[in-house]
Parts: structure tokens; sequence; C-alpha cells
């Protein structure tokens, strides 16, 4: 595979984003943010250093306090969390890259010690996810979350509104709704984890309510041109089930069909997935039911990548652990140079080690 033969290597523009290659990078939590969950210089160094990625996904930021889920991992809700994003995005944009933000709400994948008041983490039913709670104490059993009321709901749409308008301040280039791998507004869409008889729950249309209200209140804050959703069909992580994947994110990606989006990000079923009973249901299976461009993941390297692209299975690319251990990823995958080894016990949390210290192929 060399720069000029490889479909990853084209530019691509997707909605008003305009990508010079297809490699993206995956968003990915590393559990690194300041005090106060506010993006720090450490941080600024990590993104800095990506910056060739035809587009860099922000790890997953919550968008308001109660949506935090884990240790150190950054915001979007407070005018220091924006200062401190703005130095990420210019550095970026600086380096010639583009960046857009995750919007993470965690729901019930969370831990009173890590909310407001030592509250209990909310969701849209009281159920307890089977796991541990990733806490400043160590790993603690999940809690049974509170059940939303319907009328607290409408204020959550309008923290995902808020947190869209900071992302704009902030200077990124558009976000992404984080709406896969068991989190809230995966919570709401699947059937095992929202068992709601009011408008919000039951039926798949009321289901979709929240997630699609999250979207609208998004688009309306940059234009369904600088917007991507990430969805998880046959994912199992956190817990997570559905009676019917094929016709729930089917219906649902229909209905996304229609926003105009920048992109659809959807993820590929995992060995783990598949182990715990997940739907073997891959990214390409929903191909046909989305019109704009389709961004796959999980587990591809370069070739597997190549061959996606020029089978029209996917439009471009999202790469995980292989942009941790790998900044230039970019240039190695058009030289079919070798490749870093990512260093799983430096993935989440720590310093600079494992984050910032990856040589980059002219270092190397
Ligand atoms: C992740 N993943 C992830 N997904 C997401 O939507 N938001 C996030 O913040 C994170 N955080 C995260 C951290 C770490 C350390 C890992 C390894 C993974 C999932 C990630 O985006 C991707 O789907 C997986 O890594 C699979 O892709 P790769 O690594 O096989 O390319």
């Amino acid at each position: 595979m060399t720069a000029t033969d490889s479909p990853l290597f084209q530019p691509l523009k997707m909605g008003a984003l305009n990508l010079p290659n297809r490699v993206v990078m995956a968003p990915l939590t590393r559990n690194r943010a300041g005090p106060d969950n506010v993006p720090q210089a450490l941080n600024v160094e990590y993104y800095r250093q990506r910056a060739s990625a035809g587009l860099i996904i922000s790890e997953a930021t919550q968008i308001c306090p109660e949506g935090v889920g884990y240790p150190s991992t950054p915001g979007i809700h407070s005018k220091a969390q924006v200062a401190g994003w703005k130095t990420v995005t210019d550095a970026v944009h600086a380096a010639g890259g583009r960046i857009v933000l995750q919007l993470w709400h965690v729901g019930r994948i969370s831990h009173p010690s890590l909310q407001p008041d030592g509250q209990l983490p909310v969701a849209p039913s009281a159920i307890k996810p089977a796991g541990k709670a990733l806490t400043y104490d160590g790993p603690q059993d999940f809690v049974t979350p509170r059940a939303l009321e319907a009328h607290e709901i409408p204020g959550i749409i309008e923290q995902y509104r808020r947190a869209a308008e900071n992302a704009k301040r902030a200077g990124f280039d558009g976000v992404e709704v984080h709406n896969a791998n068991g989190y809230l507004l995966d919570q709401f869409l699947r059937d095992g984890s929202n068992h709601r008889s009011d408008e919000w729950g039951g039926s798949l249309e009321n289901r979709m309510r929240l997630p699609t209200a999250v979207l609208e209140a998004v688009i309306s804050v940059w234009g369904a041109d600088r917007v991507g959703i990430r969805l998880s069909p046959s994912g199992t992580f956190n817990d997570m089930h559905d009676s019917d994947p094929d016709a729930t994110f089917g219906t649902f990606i229909d209905r996304l069909s229609g926003y105009g989006l920048a992109y659809l990000h959807l993820m590929d079923p995992s060995d783990s997935d598949l182990r715990h009973g997940g739907s073997p249901l891959p990214a390409k299976h929903f191909r046909s039911r989305f019109s704009g461009a389709l961004m796959v993941n999980a587990e591809y390297d370069g070739h597997k990548a190549d061959a996606a692209l020029r089978n029209g299975e996917a439009d471009l690319v999202s790469f995980g652990r292989l942009f941790i251990a790998n900044p230039d990823l970019p240039e190695r995958l058009a030289q079919d140079a070798p490749l870093n080894t990512p260093d799983v016990d430096t993935f989440y949390g720590g310093d600079a080690r494992g984050y910032t210290d990856y040589p980059a192929l002219s270092a190397a």
C-alpha cells in the first residue's frame, strides 16, 4: 500500500468538513485531564502530535457534572474547560489538523463518589448494570441508578445544546454525539436498559426520542454538516443488550439518514461482543441505510481499512489503539512502515509515559 494508490489517502469532503485523508483518530478516553476536569498542557501536546489524522475525534467529554463516569476525564460545561479545550484546538489547527468533540453523558455508568453531592447516577430506568464503576478509590460495584423523571429530560437536552455551544466557543470543527457503548443515549435507545412506559420508552419510536432530540439540539447549534454520531449496534460493553438490534439500529439509522449529517460512525462487533451474546451485525450491514459518509471502526489495520474502502463498505476508518501508539499513523500506513505497539498499562491515566512519548517515524 502506498499513499498514491490507497483510497485511505484520497481527500474526502463530508458535510462541511474537508479531510485530506480518511485515517481518523477514534475517540479515546485517556484519564489525563487536569484539576476540575480541565484539559491541560499535556493533553495539548498529545493531540498536536496526532494532527496529521484526516480528522481527530476527541476523547469522550462530559456535557455536565452529572455526565461524568470516570476519574480525570475532561468536561465541556465550565468556562475553564472551554478555555482548556481552546488550547488543544488551537494547537491542532496550527499543526494543520481538524478536531471534533465527542459529547458524552454516561448515565448509569457512574458512581455516587463521582457525582455532585454524592447523588445517584441517572438513567432511563432503575436498572443496575453488571460490573464495576472506575472511581478515584478503584473499581466499585455499579449502583442502581435513579430513573429520570419525564420533566427532567428537557433539561438533559438543554445540557447537550449548551455543551455544543461551548464546543463552538472552544474552537472545535464540529461535534460527535456519543450514542454508543452503553452510555446515556444508548441506554435510552436499547430495550435492555430502557423499561420506561412514558413517551421516552417502550416502543422503538419512543426509545429513539431522546437520541433524536439531542441530535436536533446539537444540529441547532452547529448545522447538521458539522455533526456526526457514533453507534455500537452489536455492543455488549457496559452490560448492554437489545431484543432486536437489527430493527432498533436499522430503523434509527434510517432516521439519521434524513438529517444530512457529516458522518455516521459505526462500530463492528468485537470478539468480546460476540462472546457476550452481542449481535454479529457488522457496520457494512447498515451501509445501504445511510445516505451520508460512513466511518467504520474496531480492529482495523491499514490493509483491512484499505480493503474496506476499495470494496465500498465504508468511506473512512477510525483507528483507536494504533493512534495511541503511533502519533504519525497516516504516514506510517502510507509507507507500510512498522508500527509501535500500544502499551495497555498506560491507556487509562498516568502521565506523559505511554501518552506523548511514542516516537514518530522520523524520530525512530
Ligand atoms: C476507547 N474507546 C472509546 N470510544 C468512544 O466512543 N469514546 C471514548 O472516549 C473511548 N475511549 C477509549 C479509550 C481507550 C483507551 C480505548 C482502547 C478505547 C473505543 C475506541 O474508540 C475504539 O472503538 C476501540 O479502541 C476499537 O478500535 P481499535 O482500537 O481496534 O482501532
